[in-house]
């Protein structure tokens, strides 16, 4: 696998700028969310991860926030993350996880691999949203559940256009995250049931990425 496909996210000039500023990222990452996580986003973490059972594949696991948020349903788990930064941490983590270094637009693994497929705050930040859940889709086992916690376009048209207004300078300070991404919509044109999913806000950040989508997703 080459390179485009390890970092599908960071190809134009912008991308490349974000791409010199990843390890800074990485190493920053935990304090920047520390406040949000402590005032509700770790408890909807382990929350939504109650889920998980079987084989279960984490898309883009950063610094690997929901590592302590799985249950003992999960009988093994693969972590995927295109930024090599981020995998070294990961491969630092305890309970020894399988940690592959993958994009979502481009899984290597076989079909109908995993029981459980689960993405937290990626969605927004994925090159290709619509191949990304292609991927979820073909590696998801029938009857096989996507487990997600994602920022959304708010659907508040006053937040929707500040969100639209300022998602260029965001995206560049986010590390390639598009604050004003429609996931919902993405979903369903996936062909994912998304009835059982819940609103909930991200506590404690600006307002831009505060309307969330939680829960889970079945391929209809
Ligand atoms: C906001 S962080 C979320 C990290 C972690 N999932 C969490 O809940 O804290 C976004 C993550 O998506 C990763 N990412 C970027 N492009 C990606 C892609 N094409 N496929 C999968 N992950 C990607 C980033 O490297 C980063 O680790």
């Amino acid at each position: 696998m080459g390179p485009a496909h390890i970092q599908p996210a960071l190809r134009s000039r912008d991308d490349r700028l974000v791409s010199l500023y990843a390890p800074v990222f990485t190493a920053i990452y935990d304090p920047l969310l520390a406040w949000g996580e402590r005032t509700g986003m770790r408890d909807l973490r382990r929350d939504v991860l109650s889920g998980a059972t079987g084989e279960v594949l984490e898309l883009g696991a950063g610094t690997g926030l929901n590592i302590n948020a799985y249950p003992p349903t999960v009988a093994s788990l693969t972590l995927t993350e295109p930024e090599a930064s981020m995998v070294k941490r990961l491969q630092r983590l305890g309970g020894h996880p399988r940690v592959v270094q993958a994009g979502a637009e481009d899984l290597p693994f076989d079909e109908n691999a995993f029981d459980t497929v689960v993405s937290t705050l990626v969605l927004c930040t994925v090159e290709d949203p619509d191949q990304a859940l292609r991927e979820v889709r073909r590696v998801l086992r029938p009857g096989g559940r996507l487990l997600l916690i994602e920022h959304v376009r708010s659907s508040r048209p006053r937040l929707a256009r500040i969100q639209d207004r300022l998602h260029r300078p965001w995206r560049a300070i986010g590390y390639g995250c598009n604050c004003n991404r429609d996931t919902i919509e993405a979903l369903r044109n996936a062909g994912f049931d998304t009835t059982a999913l819940r609103d909930a806000r991200w506590r404690r950040m600006p307002a831009i990425v505060r309307p969330l989508i939680a829960g889970s997703a079945q391929a209809a």
